[in-house]
């Protein structure tokens, strides 16, 4: 019988700490019941304490999800624990994951702390969460800068205090296998009643190692891993899920642990991260990139048409390939629709949302025959961010662009209700197109990053824009989709703008 692997993720925590990577409350809770569905076992729903906003988000969350537990990230303080406890409340099954950094550099430079301090201050937040769920996580910030002796201590004493998972992070992506599997060995070795909890390991991706150093953990003794969707996180990301999952599935013969994660929802995961974070998956990315499984070279081709065995390891329809199926039609009807937006995890908070979705729904029908669920997931995240601001819309755009001529942009908006229109040139139609927004809206924001996907195959794709902007040092990503990529790059820029303009104040956990 293999051991239990927990696997832990905390896209809607440490992934949503990527730049501009932040979500609304509804995006996070179509994440949120994905997660479920793919069999996490822990969902960090995250930082109760970040902001009123990012506490109610857990708290819906919390109260929505039965099949995973949901848990809050706090410091290791008052407020933040108090925090975190209250948006776990209603759930089902909650965790509080409480953390202070262990390493010389953090205590003294960060925290101006003593290590005597830093111990105090674990084992309160650990008796502090217990009044709210006996299943309480500790964190070592920095582990993996941490001395030994002392790391050794403080998991000690909070072992004492009542923690039952321990969590070693890799905060900065320093190290390498071969030493982060000796790190967990020696801690498991070393902490006395190292048998009574789980041990955790928690992986950034810097030096390109997060994965490799995750299974080097769970090699030595780790069964919980930490973890994000398409390994997005903070810096160069976290550990990815994907390739964690599917290396410990694969490799039966070396890992005496696996996970309860239903592969076949990978890919339906990945995909949606992606839309709704507008972080786009590389190609080659393994398990979820769009060459993960196809075979370019003829010889391979040959090989997988003799036996399948020859070149692929995996099967593409075990991590979800097959899943991108067609879905709707022209003629399918509102029930249908919302049926398939239920199986997909999609409630619409009203009959109204639904009538709007439903409108847009049947306008791209008219212009791409067939409907797939990626193309729903971009509808919704478009056309459905009920807690987003809206105060821009668009309402109409008119781009002339014709060879030897300067592309000139038409733009009809609605401003909070009120209509406002402007027209200017550009280097091309999409940046005649933000021009001419600006022009009235004068944001004043600066584009940092502009790309485009398409959403399916075929020239009658819908493309999906993400279009990513800074203003007062405050880094936010759009997201549009359209049939037509100009139309659905002002789109992006206009959800954008309202993300700048509706964006809260927000405190980070680790600055
Ligand atoms: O990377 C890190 O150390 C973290 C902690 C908050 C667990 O994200
Ligand atoms: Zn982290």
């Amino acid at each position: 019988m293999n051991d239990k692997l927990v696997i832990f993720d905390t896209t809607l925590r440490d992934g949503e700490q990527s730049p501009g990577a932040a979500m609304t409350k509804d995006e996070k809770i179509r994440i949120a019941r994905q997660l479920e569905r793919l069999g996490v076992d822990v969902i960090e729903a995250g930082f109760a304490a970040a902001s009123p906003g990012d506490a109610e988000a857990i708290k819906s969350i919390a109260s929505i999800i039965k099949g995973s537990t949901v848990c809050s990230l706090a410091r290791a303080n008052e407020r933040d624990v108090r925090a975190a406890g209250e948006a776990i409340r209603p759930a089902a099954s909650g965790r509080i994951h409480t953390f202070i950094a262990t390493s010389p550099i953090h205590m003294e430079k960060k925290l101006r702390m003593t290590p005597d301090q830093v111990v105090e201050a674990a084992v309160k937040a650990v008796k502090m969460a217990l009044e709210y769920t006996d299943d309480v996580e500790f964190s070592a910030e920095d582990a993996v800068r941490s001395e030994m002796d002392f790391l050794c201590r403080v998991f000690d004493e909070v072992i004492k205090a009542g923690a039952k998972t321990l969590n070693v992070p890799d905060t900065v992506g320093y190290s390498i296998p071969v030493l982060w599997g000796e790190r967990m060995r020696q801690l498991i070795e070393r902490v006395p009643s190292s048998d009574q909890v789980i041990w955790s390991t928690h992986c950034h991706n810097d030096l390109g190692m997060a994965v490799a150093n995750s299974l080097a953990a769970v090699m030595n003794g780790a069964r919980q891993v930490e973890c994000t969707i398409n390994g997005l996180g903070e810096r160069a990301g976290n550990a990815s899920l994907e390739e964690v999952v599917m290396a410990v599935k694969t490799r039966r013969d070396v890992f005496t642990c696996d996970s309860r994660i239903d592969t076949t929802q990978i890919v339906p995961s990945s995909r949606l991260v992606s839309q709704i974070t507008g972080y786009p998956v590389q190609p080659n990315k393994a398990i979820v990139g769009a060459n993960a499984f196809s075979h370019e070279s003829g010889i391979h081709q040959d090989g997988v048409l003799k036996h399948r065995e020859t070149y692929e390891i995996m099967r593409a329809e075990d991590v979800g390939w097959s899943h991108n199926k067609l879905t709707l039609g022209k003629l399918s009807g509102r029930n249908a629709f919302r049926t398939r937006l239920h199986e997909l995890g999609i409630i619409m908070e009203s009959e109204e949302a639904l009538n709007v979705t439903f409108a847009r729904f049947k306008e791209l029908a008219d212009k791409k025959r067939e409907i797939f669920d990626e193309d729903l997931h971009a509808l919704v995240a478009v056309e459905g961010g009920v807690d987003t601001c809206d105060r821009l819309k668009l309402v109409s755009l008119k781009v002339c662009s014709e060879t030897g001529e300067t592309p000139h942009a038409f733009v009809v908006l609605s401003d909070g209700g009120t209509e406002i229109s402007a027209d200017e040139f550009g280097g091309g139609p999409v940046d005649a197109s933000f021009r001419a927004i600006e022009k009235r809206v004068e944001s004043g924001a600066t584009l940092l990053l502009y790309s485009v996907n398409n959403i399916t195959t075929g020239t009658d794709a819908q493309g999906e824009v993400t279009v990513r902007l800074s203003r007062n040092g405050r880094i936010v990503n759009g997201q549009g989709a359209d049939t037509d990529i100009v139309i659905a790059s002002a789109k992006a820029y206009l959800n954008a703008l309202n993300k700048l303009f509706g964006a809260e104040e927000r405190a980070h956990p680790q600055v």
